[in-house]
């Protein structure tokens, strides 16, 4: 393609599943149905599912006949080893472990090493990862770069560690009470922004010197690993595989989520170089999964997720990919939408606190622009600010967390530009009304992870 403006979905389309449309009226009571919650609406009433790019991928004609392909058999399943060695190739590591999702590895991980007065580290956790080790007794350490933190900043590796800051939290806790260090690439929570090969071989090189295990969160390796190849210097002439392979290479062992860069709607796997640990999570896999060829998955499952492999490191692929979600980013941060800039690989997430700047923290701002997106277009996206992640003090004061986002992310090989050129106009239609955007309050809270279930009315 090269040569050509466009870049081009690489891909036609075989199979298609409608679109119900609905108008603004059927959406004014289908958000005051759910709550003016946006997981609560029935997805059959959404246009465009912007929600998580998590499992909703669409798979490959190639895929869909691994389903049919997969070998069923209880134990040492034909599949299972296609599945390790496509995982084996792509990372190095020693033993590779099947689980039904990347949660179910961190479970299996932080149960083995976490517990109480334990202490783990990382750019940033994702809140499940969060929650496994906290689940464990131990206590989670975020250390983004500062850069990390300003949305309106323009950097290429927004996702790295602040190895410094990691260092000094290490000679104050001991190098011994630290089992593990885990990189998430690219850096979800934080924007969806890559990690730089030199912070993770750095990073490496120096929980190696403490003795620390260095792990990846590896859900989307392979939009991380084409960052590299296009914005860090000497990679740009090495394949996308060579540069995954030279990042799992610093690392000892991997979560993976392939819900998201395994191109399935299920899966993932704990991938561990030490054998007598692999030993044991096989062993609490057997408890809570399954069989150590199988772990939570069909055998179509393993087969379907070693294609998406080989798909996923496909170079016009991700050029795609990425190209989408900065394609959108840059239509609207050009009509003056205030978003992290640059782009993430998998999503753009809108910065609320300067989108609706009236609405105050605890009257959820990113939860009112996100009810907007849906109203005026039936566009579903997620709140990743004083919803999800607000606390209250003694006296039930709102404490907002530092970020009040909008995350639209992109499903991967599920929508056409044209989607996305309908999604830059609703989102054009609620910047033009912003200032009749009004904030919300609960009327229904649960205790734990509240955003899911929590309903919500409008301020007047
Ligand atoms: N790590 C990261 C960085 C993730 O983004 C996710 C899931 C997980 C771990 C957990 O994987 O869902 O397979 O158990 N992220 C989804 C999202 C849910 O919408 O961002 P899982």
């Amino acid at each position: 393609m090269a040569g050509m403006k466009t870049i081009i979905e690489p891909f036609k389309i075989k199979s298609v599943e409608p679109i119900r449309v609905t108008t603004r009226e059927e959406r004014v009571g289908l958000l005051a149905e759910a709550g003016y919650n946006p997981f609560l609406l029935k997805a059959d009433d959404v246009i465009i599912d912007l929600l998580t790019d998590s499992g909703t991928s669409a798979m490959s004609a190639k895929q869909w006949a691994c389903i049919m392909d997969g070998d069923e058999s209880y134990a040492g399943s034909r599949s299972f080893y296609r599945f390790e060695s496509k995982v084996r190739e792509i990372t190095g590591f020693r033993n590779i472990i099947p689980t039904h999702q990347g949660r179910a590895a961190e479970h299996i991980l932080f149960s083995l090493l976490g517990g109480a007065g334990k202490h783990f580290a990382s750019n940033t956790h994702f809140d499940t990862t969060r929650a496994n080790i906290e689940v464990s007794g131990a206590e989670a350490h975020d250390f983004l770069t500062a850069e990390g933190k300003r949305p309106e900043f323009r950097a290429p590796f927004k996702g790295n560690i602040d190895l410094p800051a990691f260092k000094r939290f290490v000679d104050e806790v001991g190098a011994e009470n630290i089992p593990l260090c885990l990189m998430t690439v690219t850096n979800n929570s934080g924007g969806g922004q890559p990690v730089s090969m030199a912070n993770i071989r750095e990073t490496s090189v120096f929980c190696r010197s403490r003795g620390i295990p260095f792990f990846i969160d590896a859900c989307r390796f392979a939009e991380n690993s084409w960052f590299i190849k296009t914005r860090e210097e000497g990679y740009a002439d090495r394949s996308v595989l060579s540069i995954a392979q030279e990042l799992f290479s610093y690392a000892d062992g991997a979560t993976m989520s392939a819900k998201k860069d395994a191109l399935v709607n299920i899966g993932g796997f704990l991938a561990i170089n030490d054998d007598a640990l692999a030993m044991t999570a096989r062993n609490s896999l057997i408890v809570t999964e399954g069989f150590p060829t199988y772990g939570g998955l069909a055998g179509r499952d393993l087969e379907a997720m070693a294609q998406g492999l080989e798909e996923i490191l496909d170079e016009d692929y991700l050029r795609y990919r990425v190209r989408t979600a900065e394609y959108l980013g840059e239509r609207i941060v050009a009509m003056g939408v205030p978003i992290i800039e640059p782009p993430g690989g998998h999503a753009v997430y809108i910065d609320a606190k300067r989108f609706v700047p009236d609405i105050p923290a605890g009257q959820f701002p990113a939860q009112a622009v996100s009810c907007a997106l849906y109203l005026e277009g039936g566009v579903r996206t997620v709140e990743i600010g004083s919803v999800m992640f607000g606390k209250r003090d003694a006296e039930g004061r709102h404490i907002a967390p530092p970020m009040e986002l909008v995350r639209m992310a992109l499903p991967r090989r599920v929508y056409t530009q044209s989607h996305i050129d309908y999604v830059i106009e609703v989102v054009e239609e609620v910047w033009k009304r912003r200032a009749e955007l009004k904030g919300l309050r609960f009327t229904y809270e649960a205790p734990v992870l509240r955003h899911f279930t929590a309903r919500f009315e409008p301020l007047r």
